[in-house]
């Protein structure tokens, strides 16, 4: 009987789902598009309600595509950092608040206060930054108290979706290592900053296996989704952490960059390693005993999006990327002196600043759309090398990077990566994209295979190969000096503008 896996994945922009078959060819592939709210500057929020609503139109298009009412097991991956509050009959309590929402300043600020610099390295291995879990959580307790005491768990996006299918609730490492509540080098909570902090640790789920098997589809879960009821489903892993998965970014010496909403540069660790600096990321990867660095742009693919959307109008049908990457394609690298600061939503990395935001350098009358739109991508490659050259400083040294997100689907973006970061850049089949590493956990789940690096080695194969251009990398060199000086130049305005 053929054996297929189901991955899916709860992101920002859209719910996706995959079948893959046993040879690990992608046989149904849909998406479910989410809307964004944003009730304030800075605020960002999403119903979860909608994302159960998504995952099963996405799931029941996939199976129709594939032919399959079946799969021997699911994989979850989902946006990180995002809070679901629950109360004692798991109704959701307000919105989620997401990874790029920056209201909690004055939380993070209570964190180090509670804790220090140190006791952070110590417990978590991470900075307090606005996206995480915890200072969320703190902020609803200060300023929704009533909510808050009504609060009996909290959830990430993939794992409330799991409880819609199993009526269970579970975490895995990858995910809880992105709450700041997570001891990152011991592998579990960290009762330490739950005391320090006064959070009562019975709101958070277990911890399992991102490949263990955390339950099984429910009656009415199986109903809905057209699927099986009692199919496993696996812990899966956190979106960067899946989607390394996915695109076989699991072992040392090997990298990822990803340009979906947000970009992000990952590298695999073999221990756990804190930056002293804590500029980086240090989480858990969804492989045992592995680890990985990370540097975050809040806005990659966003700004784009962005641009799109409201610098070319009309607002009901903007220019498909396409047609934008087209015209960025015909300017030189360096955008004829045109600079672009990302920051549209703050900045995580290298910054730390939720007050940064985006900006045009350079402008003059000379400047076609095709000028802004190479700015934009330009400025989204020099944040992610930004993180490279952090992570470097850490030892991270990999001889290429395997490109995903929607970014990578650009031949002009992956070339402009290989030439501003100074690597060759490869694009990985089938997918390469969180959903994917989220069916390769469900198969290992589901016994297909003994490791997660087993089924990377049988199911992910190279597609494509760019070498950095001399010329052009000379040519980024300049504008990305130009790109380095400018945020520290602004900072103070930043600040006073906030
Ligand atoms: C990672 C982060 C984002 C989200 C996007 O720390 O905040 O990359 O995971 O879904």
């Amino acid at each position: 009987m053929p054996q297929h896996y189901l991955g899916i994945d709860v992101g920002t922009t859209a719910i996706k789902a995959l079948i893959v078959d046993e040879s690990g060819t992608v046989i149904g592939d849909a998406e479910a598009p989410q809307e964004l709210s944003v009730p304030q500057p800075g605020w960002s929020e999403q119903d979860p309600s909608d994302w159960w609503r998504g995952t099963v139109d996405a799931v029941r298009a996939a199976c129709s595509q594939a032919g399959v009412r079946d799969v021997k097991a699911i994989g979850l991956s989902g946006q990180m950092h995002s809070s679901v509050l629950l109360d004692d009959a798991d109704e959701v309590i307000r919105p989620a608040i997401l990874w790029n929402d920056v209201r909690t300043t004055d939380q993070c600020r209570f964190i180090v206060d509670r804790v220090g610099k140190t006791g952070l390295r110590r417990f978590v291995g991470n900075p307090a930054l606005e996206g995480f879990t915890a200072p969320k959580l703190l902020w609803v307790r200060d300023e929704e108290p009533d909510l808050f005491d009504s609060v009996r768990t909290v959830l990430l996006p993939k794992d409330y979706v799991r409880l819609l299918m199993t009526g269970l609730r579970a975490t895995e490492p990858s995910d809880a290592a992105g709450t700041l509540l997570f001891d990152v080098r011991r592998n579990r909570w960290s009762e330490e900053m739950m005391d320090a902090l006064e959070i009562d640790s019975a709101i958070l789920p277990p911890v399992r296996g991102s490949a263990s098997v955390t339950g099984g589809l429910t009656a009415d879960a199986a109903d809905v989704l057209g699927l099986r009821a009692g199919t496993p489903v696996v812990g899966g892993g956190a979106d960067n952490a899946a989607a390394a998965v996915g695109s076989g970014v699991v072992e040392l010496g090997t990298m990822q960059t990803s340009i979906g909403t947000s970009g992000a540069v990952v590298a695999p660790i073999k221990r756990p390693r804190v930056d002293p600096g804590m500029r980086i990321h240090s989480f858990n990867h969804a492989i045992d005993n592995t680890w990985y660095l990370m540097g975050v742009v809040l806005s990659a693919g966003a700004a784009l999006a962005w641009f799109s959307r409201s610098l070319v109008g009309p607002q009901s049908r903007p220019p498909a990327y396409d047609e934008l990457v087209a015209e960025a394609a015909g300017v030189a690298p360096g955008a004829d002196g045109l600079t672009f600061l990302p920051y549209l939503t703050g900045e995580r990395t290298p910054h730390a600043d939720a007050n940064a935001r985006g900006v045009f350098v350079g402008l003059h009358a000379g400047h076609q759309r095709g000028h802004l739109v190479r700015a934009v991508m330009e400025g989204v490659t020099f944040a992610l090398r930004d993180s490279l050259e952090l992570m470097r400083r850490l030892g991270i040294d990999a001889s290429e990077s395997v490109a995903v997100g929607g970014g990578a689907r650009s031949q002009v973006w992956r070339q402009m990566q290989a030439d501003v970061l100074g690597v060759p850049v490869v694009r990985v089949g089938p997918s390469g994209g969180a959903p994917y590493g989220a069916a390769i956990l469900a198969a290992v789940g589901g016994d297909q295979f003994g490791s997660v690096e087993e089924a990377c080695r049988a199911w992910i194969r190279p597609l494509d190969h760019l070498e950095p251009d001399t010329e052009a990398t000379d040519a980024y060199a300049v504008a990305y000096g130009r790109y380095r000086k400018l945020y520290p130049r602004l900072k103070r305005h930043f600040a006073e503008q906030a």
